[in-house]
């Protein structure tokens, strides 16, 4: 078996790929998607190899997905909307 095809959503600077690395785990994370310009070029920077969506995931097609045939997702979705101080 080859290594485990990650999709990174939502990959921001690539906090969860430099995670996913320091596991040792065998992966490739055959595509990243983020819609934030700045955090994109931080994100070429530090894995210029990775394929890199500028785009909303919600403006990412069922082809596209299926094309990727990933294995596993990763994300840390923005948490803004949904997380709040009482
Ligand atoms: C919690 S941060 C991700 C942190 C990331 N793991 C890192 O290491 O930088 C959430 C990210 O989601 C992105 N984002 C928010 N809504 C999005 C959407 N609809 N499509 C793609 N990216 C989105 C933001 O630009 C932001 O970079």
């Amino acid at each position: 078996m080859g290594p485990v095809r990650v999709l990174e959503l939502y990959s921001g600077i690539g906090g969860m790929h430099q995670a996913l690395t320091e596991s040792c785990i065998s992966a490739e994370v055959v595509a990243a998607v983020d819609v934030n310009t700045v955090a994109n070029e931080v994100y070429k920077y530090n894995f210029p190899s990775t394929p890199l969506w500028a785009k909303t995931i919600e403006g990412i097609t069922l082809a596209e997905l299926n094309r990727l045939s990933f294995d596993m997702i990763l994300m840390s979705p923005p948490c803004q909307p949904f997380t709040r101080c009482v």
